[in-house]
């Protein structure tokens, strides 16, 4: 262990890392400023722009000058509304008083992590996984216990959960449908999650960014489930659903105690998101119509022609069940995610994200995001032939 001085950090940020994402966009901005035409499959955004409906709202909100502080638990409009969007389309019996406004999926995520985690507790993670949770855990001190998401399914959920138990474990970390896999745990296997937390009295923390983006069931939350609600801290996001990525708008909710302590980590982070745009998340919960299906279609469309394409080149690629990301397996080239991802990148022009970027389950695979145009797929698996 490193000596401490006046110029060392917090011994809990040495196991938190940075986004290896944002080395790999850097590169791909440094080979397009070279002239270089990049197929990129690396993003996690969604295709579509903002609706107008929505960016009307945050202007009207600043032309009435709704610009001054705001509780910082979010405006009782966009409270309601999402109560009221809670109980009816996710089932899960809040009340107002326990829903709160964030800046986004991270930023609730980090609040629930800090609200229930104490340093050296155990965190079961469903691995694969999207990156961040693990650098949201340690910057708790908490210590992620990954539990492979495919030998879970294939050798029972339970057992396997089981194998990763230990006295420190605290909670679950759940997310479904899954980034980068798409994996959707049906019925069964959540119920079989809820009776495994319930079972060893722990706590969930449930992910449902890509919520409004599952093809052939309905999304599931585990806190529906009976008895669920009060061991859950569930965490969404208008992202995905809206396309709404930059605007940093998500939302919580949980019972009390988890409730208080999730308030206290906004109100002393970022006290509260700005006060327009919770206006404008208001637009989206109540006057959208239609947008999510409309994207699903087209999302499922382009998931359908890149996996079916993957598959045709000999990449093996499980049709993912939810999300935009297609997760291939490149282990007949005999490297690395990383070695393969900087071939493709150098050789075909093809940006993806390296399997092992979300933990060492997913080592043999690359990230395809396929929340990009039909005509990019078409010439991304065209310039892929060569390697087939
Ligand atoms: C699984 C998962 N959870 C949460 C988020 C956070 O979303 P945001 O902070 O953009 O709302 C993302 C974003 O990519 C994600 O993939």
């Amino acid at each position: 262990m490193s000596a401490v001085t006046s110029f060392s950090i917090a011994e809990r940020f040495s196991d938190v890392g940075f986004s290896e994402i944002v080395i790999i966009r850097n590169k791909i901005l440094a080979m397009k400023r070279e002239g270089h035409q990049i197929f990129q499959f690396e993003g996690g955004e969604p295709f579509p722009n903002t609706p107008q409906i929505i960016k009307d709202a945050c202007s009207q909100a600043l032309a009435d000058n709704k610009t001054r502080y705001a509780p910082s638990s979010g405006i009782p409009e966009l409270l309601a509304a999402l109560t009221a969007k809670l109980n009816k389309k996710n089932k899960i019996p809040a009340e107002s008083s326990h829903v709160i406004v964030v800046a986004g999926g991270m930023h609730g995520l980090f609040a629930a992590f800090q609200a229930v985690l104490d340093p050296e507790d155990e965190v079961l993670l469903f691995s694969p996984y999207w990156t961040p949770t693990k650098d949201l855990i340690s910057m708790t001190g908490g210590k992620t216990v990954l539990v492979n998401t495919l030998k879970a399914i294939k050798e029972g959920i339970s057992a396997t959960l089981k194998a990763h138990l230990t006295s420190k474990t605290r909670l679950l970390c759940l997310s479904s449908p899954q980034n980068p896999t798409g994996i959707v745990f049906n019925k069964e296997q959540m119920q079989e999650i809820a009776n495994f937390v319930q079972t060893h009295n722990l706590l969930v923390i449930s992910d449902e960014a890509y919520e409004d983006i599952v093809y052939d069931q309905e999304h599931i939350s585990i806190a529906s489930f009976p008895e669920m609600y009060r061991r859950t801290l569930s965490c969404f996001t208008f992202s995905k659903s809206y396309a709404m990525t930059g605007w940093r708008l998500g939302y919580t909710v949980a019972p009390e105690p988890f409730i208080t302590a999730m308030k206290q980590s906004v109100l002393y982070s970022t006290n509260g998101v700005s006060t327009p745009t919770q206006w404008a998340g208001l637009a989206a919960i109540t006057q959208v119509s239609g947008f999510m299906e409309e994207n699903l279609a087209i999302y499922r469309q382009r998931r359908d022609l890149l996996v079916n394409g993957l598959n045709e080149l000999g990449f093996d690629c499980a049709m993912p069940g939810g999300a935009f990301y297609a997760f291939p397996s490149i282990k007949r080239f005999g490297k690395s995610s990383r070695e393969v991802a900087a071939m493709l990148l150098s050789e075909a022009k093809i940006a993806t994200v390296p399997g092992n970027v979300f933990g060492p389950d997913g080592e043999g695979h690359l990230r395809f995001s396929y929340s990009v145009s039909v005509e990019t797929i078409a010439a991304g698996l065209e310039a892929l032939r060569k390697f087939a």
